[in-house]
């Protein structure tokens, strides 16, 4: 496995992978690799001839400084989990590497950047953007893999691909999830036993919002007073968005539901009382199939 740290090195390398007639399927990641990043692995794995991952925490897309600092850094297990998994190139840039300080080129992609992570966290999106814009640009890949639990940057990266006109398919991967239904994210490690515990609604949440659909429910406000109900049992979870949108325009879902919906959550897990520690954002999602 080669660890790559400039993307002149890797563009040479796409280059010639691409001359020898060998496909690259991409895998962008943040670091602290877990199960649900390897996931994707197997997913570029079962579609291209080789499998790269990239591993860089892009400060552009951190509106709060005190987040990047909390965000879990693990590069040396990291690479051993890529060696196991059969990842064949690690890019892994230093910040100078990927953003020239003199630089004046951001993308920014529109309305659909708005709502629910967009309207809680402005810049997010046109940081994550630029930087994958960057990564493809610098691996040339065939094919680009993203997890759906992050399904508004999913959404927003499949917009930019195809308003750009990018060379590539963007291939999605199912949420992992823990035996009691967590979603895997780098961030869980930054959960208390008992916060651990009560981040357990949001699936909960989800599935009861499932459950409601399968018995006939259609009716959004119904659907979202059962999830904010179900949120409410944990008394250190706090809303910060819960919305069923279209899930691919992410325009606001109709009041009765006749196609499949995204049903899209982020909530705050706070430390107990007025105890220091850490407040752990989580976000979760499903798509709604309601009976026809
Ligand atoms: O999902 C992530 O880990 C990041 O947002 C991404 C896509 C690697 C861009 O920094």
């Amino acid at each position: 496995m080669r660890v790559i740290r400039h993307v002149a090195e890797l563009q040479q390398l796409a280059d010639r992978e691409r001359s020898l007639g060998r496909s690259i399927g991409l895998v962008p990641t943040m670091g602290a690799l877990h199960a649900g990043h390897l996931s994707l692995v197997e997913q570029a794995r079962r579609r291209t001839d080789r499998v790269w991952l990239s591993i860089f925490v892009n400060p552009s897309q951190f509106d709060d400084p005190k987040d990047m600092d909390a965000y879990p850094s693990t590069f040396e297990a990291d690479l051993r989990a890529c060696r196991a998994a059969g990842v064949d190139v690690v890019f892994a840039p230093g910040a100078d590497e990927m953003y020239d300080p003199d630089s004046q080129t951001w993308v920014d992609v529109d309305e659909i950047t708005l709502p629910l992570c967009g309207a809680a966290r402005p810049g997010h999106f046109r940081g994550v953007i630029t930087i994958v814009t960057k990564l493809l640009l610098a691996a040339k890949p065939h094919v680009a893999v993203f997890g759906e639990k992050d399904f508004q940057q999913l959404a927003v990266i499949r917009r930019m691909v195809r308003d750009l006109g990018f060379d590539v398919e963007i291939v999605a991967g199912p949420i992992v999830r823990e035996a009691d239904g967590l979603a895997l994210s780098s961030r869980n490690v930054n959960l208390d036993a008992e916060a651990r515990r009560q981040a357990l609604v949001l699936c909960q949440a989800l599935d009861a919002a499932e459950r409601a659909v399968a018995a006939g429910e259609t009716r959004s406000k119904a659907l979202l007073q059962l999830v904010r109900q179900e949120i409410g049992k944990a008394p250190r979870a706090e809303i910060e968005y819960a919305e069923l949108r279209d899930p691919e325009s992410l325009e606001v879902a109709p009041p009765e539901l006749a196609r499949a919906t995204l049903l899209a959550l982020a909530v705050f897990i706070r430390p107990p009382g007025a105890a220091a520690g850490t407040t752990v954002r989580l976000i979760d999602n499903r798509v709604l199939h309601p009976q026809p």
